[in-house]
């Protein structure tokens, strides 16, 4: 038996969600450039449950079912005033979107047009959890969600009670694009396995949000924050990176899995927070980004991913530091909803083997003598 450490380079399904190849991120066959650059996030959303982009009565149709679907039940409100103090936001997620499923009366129909309306509630309800526990742990009232937002302008108006920017919403409409899939990556993968058992849509998504949350998939974006506010100034990114190689401390934000010639989504979100941090005229913390690129490129070989320039940019758009990882859960929603939906069509338990290299030929000792 052959074991492969961390499944690397194991292709474990067929999947027409997502592909990279040669270093080359698509949705749906379609490279992610040219949907950052052109498309909306509800474009997207379409194109990963569908397959093809929406004609503009199909994408009319799912703006309208995202709109009215977005308020959250009350009783998941109460819950999660009711939480402790202090927790993580994605501790909140994860069981805020548990508790959702006790109030879905659709929660355990397994038929596909009922799947698809989940996917929806998860897909817009998500973004009104974040905001209101982001509020109700400031003593804020929840804003209710505007039903003629989108996506990315309802999470931010949601969350600050005042009308965002343009500028902010295209934006975070671009971060939420970029985000949105990446075939099997570790939380899609959770998300697959569990429901490959044929349990309901909600515990897939949770196992989902679970294991984003770990510093070395989603959680990473928030330690790339706290690492810029530990270095502070341009000055001190040389010492402070030179250290932390030394030591073998790993750097957030950098190495990739499957890109190790770097990261499609990186330049994008890098270029956005060049001209956001210079907006908010804090370009200091484009700049102590780009010198930490500089070294851990040239010392290690090590390119900057997703979550890299993500943390400046979502500095300079004012959000707190632990919603990072949420809102990234925000857009990936939309990638495990269209692989939950995908495994469902075709499925097969996902079951795989261990290399056992424990003891053998042991027998059972009765508990005074061992
Ligand atoms: N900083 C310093 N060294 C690193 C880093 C890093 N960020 N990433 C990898 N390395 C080193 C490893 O220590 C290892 O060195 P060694 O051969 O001397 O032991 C070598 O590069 C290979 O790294 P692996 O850990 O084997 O790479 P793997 O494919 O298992 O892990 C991962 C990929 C988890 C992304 C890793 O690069 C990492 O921990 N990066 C930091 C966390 C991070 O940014 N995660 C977000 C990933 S993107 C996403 O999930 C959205």
């Amino acid at each position: 038996m052959t074991t492969t450490r961390g499944l690397e380079g194991v292709v474990a399904a067929q999947s027409a969600i997502c592909s990279i190849v040669d270093g080359v991120l698509c949705y749906g066959g379609i490279n992610v450039d040219e949907l950052a650059e052109n498309a909306t996030f509800e474009e997207v959303i379409y194109l990963l449950w569908h397959g093809v982009l929406p004609k503009r009565e199909q994408l009319d149709e799912l703006k309208k079912d995202l709109g009215i679907n977005a308020v959250v039940p009350k009783e998941v409100i109460d819950a999660i005033r009711s939480y402790p103090a202090g927790v993580h936001p994605m501790s909140v997620l994860r069981t805020a979107v548990s508790t959702l499923a006790l109030y879905d009366v659709e929660a355990q129909d397994m038929s596909k047009e009922a799947n698809y309306r989940k996917s929806i509630r998860l897909m817009v309800q998500t973004p009104t959890i974040i905001a209101a526990y982001a509020r109700i742990r400031k003593g804020l009232e929840p804003v209710q969600p505007n039903p003629e937002y989108c996506v990315a302008k309802n999470f931010l108006y949601m969350l600050n009670g005042t009308e965002p920017t343009d500028t902010a919403v295209k934006a975070f409409d671009t971060a939420l694009i970029l985000h949105a899939d990446h075939e099997f990556n570790a939380s899609t993968f959770a998300a697959r396995v569990t429901v490959a058992t044929l349990t309901d849509i909600y515990s897939g998504v949770v196992s989902a949000i679970g294991t984003l949350k770990g510093p070395l998939h989603g959680g990473a974006n928030e330690q790339v924050a706290a690492m810029l506010g530990e270095i502070g100034s341009v000055e001190n990114v040389e010492p402070f990176i030179h250290n932390a190689l030394e030591n073998k401390v790993k750097i957030m934000g950098f190495g990739h899995r499957v890109y190790k010639d770097g990261d499609p989504r990186a330049k994008w979100l890098r270029q956005m927070s060049k001209e956001l941090t210079t907006q908010i005229g804090r370009s200091e913390l484009y700049e102590m980004s780009v010198k930490i690129e500089e070294l851990v490129t040239g010392e290690k070989g090590l390119k900057p991913n997703v979550d890299f320039y993500s943390a400046s940019v979502y500095i300079a758009l004012g959000l707190e530091t632990d919603l990072y990882t949420p809102i990234f859960a925000i857009s990936r929603m939309s990638g495990w909803t269209a692989h939950i939906m995908e495994q469902f069509e075709n499925n097969r338990l996902i079951r795989p083997r261990a290399d056992y290299i424990g003891p053998v030929n042991q027998h059972y000792v009765p508990i005074d003598q061992r």
